[in-house]
């Protein structure tokens, strides 16, 4: 049994991002003897927004990239732990254009597992659950730690990649490290490239829904709160070398996720354009977390997704400050792709 880490200080990767800001929210509202230094490179997806509001005696906000191994070097030589969330995370992004993809992912998490290796530092590893590829629409069975994987897109594959060179660093040099892969996070402050914000932030813009394919997909929906929960419990008490689904059972296909954004906003269910279908596009992901729910206790808070979608879109409707200023960006660079 691997012996439980109280950490003092950590770094948190990507933390000005959107699962990793709000991770950083939760570690200064949930653990007051932590300090937090974020190191992020603020990309188009990072935002010190998302980190206002807390106390500067609890973060401290360091302007670089995880590629920088001088730097990383530095900074890993006085914490505690690392939990790494920066990546290039946008599928489509990806399929545009890998490039950035196999810079950030796969040679800035080798970057980080070169320092950790040499300070022997605690490292935690956020991946997610496109690694396995993808599961029938009618097929009964989820993800496990176990199955294989079988990554579809540019950005799971260089996901999976940086997942192996974890267990490599593991195996062979003995870093102390564990990986989490969640399914796919909604809540506050999501970048609105992807599918729930940016749905949102059109129907508060006039723009009418876009959905791709057939919309049959089925993503499996976790609220980011429980994603860091779930990330705290595996950092603190999680067994070295080992990984763990995170996922809340949250199962829904992209239309009825849709119908229920427009219905919450008052809109009518036909309300929507059906747009050019993602190449590759992957079918269903869907997460069995009976390993981190029986061996380290954790359970999601936020199971009412009307609730979680309702007050999501509540927060959309009052930070247009936040949005707006990408909004005509992003739909631009949709459009270009018929999407
Ligand atoms: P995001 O795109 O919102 O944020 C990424 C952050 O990383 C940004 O702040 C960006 O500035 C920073 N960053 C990018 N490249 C960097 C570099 N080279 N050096 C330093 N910082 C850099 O991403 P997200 O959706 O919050 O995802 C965070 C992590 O969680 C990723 O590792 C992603 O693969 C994983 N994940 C995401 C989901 C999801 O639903 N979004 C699900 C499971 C796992
Ligand atoms: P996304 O948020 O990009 O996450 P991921 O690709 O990691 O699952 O997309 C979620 C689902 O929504 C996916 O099946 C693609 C679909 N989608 C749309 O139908 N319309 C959109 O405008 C977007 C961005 C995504």
């Amino acid at each position: 049994m691997t012996e439980a880490l109280s950490p003092k200080a950590i770094i948190v990767t990507g933390g000005a991002g959107f699962i990793g800001s709000n991770f950083v929210h939760w570690v200064v509202d949930n653990q007051p003897d932590v300090h937090v230094t974020v190191l992020d490179a603020l990309t188009y997806a990072g935002n010190l927004e998302n980190l206002a509001g807390i106390p500067e005696d609890r973060m401290s906000f360091l302007h670089g990239n995880i590629c920088d191994a001088e730097l990383v070097d530095e900074l890993f030589a006085k914490t505690d732990a690392v939990v790494h969330f920066a990546a290039e995370s946008h599928n489509d992004n990806s399929i545009a254009d890998p490039t950035p993809f196999l810079k950030t992912n796969v040679e800035g998490t080798f970057t980080l597992l070169q320092a950790a290796r040499k300070h022997d530092v605690r490292f935690h590893h956020i991946s997610t659950d496109e690694v396995y590829g993808d599961l029938a629409l009618d097929d009964p069975a989820r993800f496990t730690e176990e199955t294989p994987y079988h990554p579809s897109s540019p950005y799971s594959s260089t996901k999976a990649s940086s997942d192996m060179l974890v267990r490599a660093w593991v195996r062979t040099y003995g870093v102390q490290a564990t990986i989490s892969n969640c399914s796919n996070n909604y809540g506050p402050r999501q970048h609105i490239e992807k599918f729930i914000p940016r749905q949102i932030t059109n129907i508060l813009s006039g723009i009418r829904p876009k959905l791709y394919g057939d919309g049959k997909n089925v993503r499996d929906w976790i609220h980011t709160e429980d994603h860091s929960s779930a990330v705290w419990e595996i950092l603190t008490r999680g067994r070295i070398g080992e990984t763990y689904l995170i996922g809340a059972d949250g199962e829904r296909n992209n239309i009825n996720v849709l119908r229920a954004i427009l219905a919450e906003m008052g809109k009518a269910e036909d309300d929507f354009d059906w747009v050019r279908d993602r190449p590759g596009h992957d079918r269903r992901y869907a997460i069995d977390s009976t390993k981190l729910r029986t061996e380290l206790g954790w359970q999601p808070k936020h199971t009412d997704f009307a609730k979680g979608l309702a007050a999501t879109i509540k927060w959309y409707e009052e930070n247009r400050a936040w949005w707006e200023s990408v909004k005509q960006q992003t739909e631009a660079k949709y459009a270009a792709q018929g999407q």
